[in-house]
């Protein structure tokens, strides 16, 4: 693949062609701030916090909008860029004047606080050139600007697919998870840790960062650039977790009363006992292909492959599935 070479900061650094000036400095372990830019999208050179001294160029350029030509000479420090950086900061710091007036929505997932708002896009980009659902808008300019569902509608009116990715790439916080803001304010000063783990709610196999205090969820998230989801998730992966720590969750096994018809709690020891009596009754009565084995697309591989272990091996059925499969 061709490449270009190019002067940073006195150091030459070969680049692929198409690639752009932050990729380059990325290259050479420079880490320049970024806040509207997101690999995942087109760049789009809007907040200017990346701007970088490029020789010949009247002002200091956007190193994420700027492809790479051989030859360039780049300078990423200097008295006139941080001038210039000192000014984006102020400006990014200014609070739009909408920011008054928070809007509420219906839906019970995304929020939006427009006092951390730095107008940056990446969230109506992310809607219409990732999700393509276009449920996103930006309305007004200048101190005036903000975000907004299309038309100013519900998210719930909306194309809207609630999959958190405008949360997800949003450099502020300015868009937040309602459920996630909830649980954090009702617990505790535990410690708040992450771990790393797969979605198990289908076959994708999306990388999350589960975000917890103690024993409770607080968020899943995901990062760019990780697994083979690139930081996206669904609406399952990301917002399906409430369940988790649900008061009415069964956690422990539950065995009908013959006498009451009541479902009575008991230790796993007999209801696996009892579930095991029955089955083999059932089968001296009725033949093995009286009985069928169905696995929860919740399970993993190693619990299905256990599953129909147990169908064929001591069964002696293969009437066993999982709903994963359809
Ligand atoms: S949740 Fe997804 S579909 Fe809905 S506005 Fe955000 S990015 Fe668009
Ligand atoms: S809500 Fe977040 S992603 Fe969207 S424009 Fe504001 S700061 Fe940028
Ligand atoms: S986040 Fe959605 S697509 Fe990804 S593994 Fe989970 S359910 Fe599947
Ligand atoms: S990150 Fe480059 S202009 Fe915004």
């Amino acid at each position: 693949m061709p490449t270009n070479t190019l002067t940073i900061n006195g150091e030459q650094v070969a680049v692929l062609q198409g690639e752009s000036l932050l990729d380059a400095c990325a290259k050479m372990g420079i880490s320049l701030l970024t806040a509207c830019h997101d690999n995942r999208l087109e760049a789009y050179g809007g907040c200017r916090t990346c701007l970088v001294d490029l020789d010949g160029a009247p002002r200091p350029v956007p190193a994420c909008k700027t492809l790479t030509s051989a030859g360039m000479v780049v300078s990423t420090s200097g008295e006139q860029l941080e001038t210039v950086r000192a000014t984006i900061d102020e400006m990014l710091e200014c609070i739009p004047a909408a920011a008054l007036e928070t809007w509420t929505d219906a839906n019970r997932f995304i929020g939006y606080d427009p006092q951390q708002c730095i107008m940056c896009d990446r969230c109506v980009r992310y809607c219409d050139e990732i999700m393509q659902c276009n449920a996103l808008e930006h309305v007004g300019q200048g101190v005036d600007a903000f975000i907004q569902p299309t038309q100013g509608d519900s998210f719930l009116d909306t194309s809207c697919e609630l999959c958190g990715g405008c949360i997800g790439t949003c450099p502020t916080d300015a868009l937040y998870s309602k459920q996630s803001l909830k649980v954090f304010n009702e617990q505790s000063d535990a410690v708040l840790s992450s771990t790393r783990t797969v979605c198990n709610y289908c076959g994708v196999g999306c990388v999350i960062d589960i975000e917890s205090q103690g024993n409770n969820v607080i968020d899943i998230d995901a990062q760019t650039g990780v697994g083979p989801n690139d930081g996206h998730l669904c609406s399952k992966g990301r917002f399906a977790w409430q369940f988790i720590n649900h008061p009415q969750r069964l956690t422990k096994p539950l065995v009908r009363n013959t006498e009451s018809g009541e479902l009575e709690e008991t230790s796993w020891q007999n209801a696996l006992s009892i579930a095991a009596t029955k089955m083999l009754d059932i089968k001296q009565r009725h033949g093995a292909d009286s009985l069928a084995f169905l696995a929860s697309s919740r399970c993993t591989n190693e619990d299905v492959y256990a599953l129909q272990k147990l169908a064929r091996a001591i069964i002696g059925t293969n009437n066993v599935h999982s709903c994963a499969a359809t």
